[in-house]
């Protein structure tokens, strides 16, 4: 079974990252990391109370021991060394915050230091970055990060499939996102 790291972080679009969840416990085992500001997010936007001990445990209970959850400020968590291996990491939605933590190296939380330790050890790593407009300072650390090596997966949805509701539009950042992982999936019609 595959081992993939989801961290969900501070942005609007936390759906993003609970449904790329959804997809990537199907068939892999998932280490999810969740910052405290996206906690606050996925009440807001979803209604799900992570804090509450039934709602920590509603997580755990759907997909049982396939997912592990790690607190953000837990820098002695596995995958913060290069010795835990995985096949990808997303970061989905990933806040400018964040992004700008990788883009310096600052290594300050679980989620900066495993993807700092994702680009030393040359693995994929995913950006799914999440605001508008993009000022000079976000779009200058994320070509950093793209030149080191980073995908750079904005949910940016195409029309080409015709969607007609919201789910659609969710599966085909979460398409796109999982082709950049080399995840097989039919959550959108390919063109062609
Ligand atoms: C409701 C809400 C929505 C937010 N949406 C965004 C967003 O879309 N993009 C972003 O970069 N920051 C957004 N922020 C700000 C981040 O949450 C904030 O910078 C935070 O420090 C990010 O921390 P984290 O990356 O550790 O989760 C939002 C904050 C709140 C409260």
């Amino acid at each position: 079974m595959r081992r993939y790291i989801l961290a969900i972080t501070g942005a609007t679009g936390v759906v993003i990252g609970l449904r790329l969840l959804e997809v990537l416990a199907e068939s892999s085992e998932v280490h999810l990391i969740i910052t405290e500001t996206a906690r606050e997010i996925i009440k807001v936007e979803t209604g799900l109370n992570l804090d509450d001990d039934q709602g920590g445990s509603t997580v755990q209970e759907k997909f049982g021991e396939k997912v592990t959850i790690y607190s953000d400020d837990d820098l002695w968590a596995p995958m913060a060394s290069g010795s835990f291996l995985s096949s990808g990491m997303v970061i989905a939605p990933c806040s400018m915050k964040t992004l700008s933590g990788i883009a310096h190296g600052y290594a300050n939380s679980l989620v900066e230091r495993t993807a700092d330790v994702m680009i030393k050890e040359g693995r994929p790593l995913i950006l799914c970055p999440r605001e508008t407009p993009f000022s000079v300072i976000h779009l200058e650390n994320m070509l950093k990060l793209a030149r080191a090596g980073v995908r750079i997966v904005p949910p940016v949805i195409g029309f080409y499939h015709r969607p007609k509701k919201v789910e659609e539009l969710i599966d085909f950042v979460v398409g796109k996102i999982l082709d950049q992982l080399g995840v097989g999936h039919s959550l959108f019609r390919r063109w062609g």
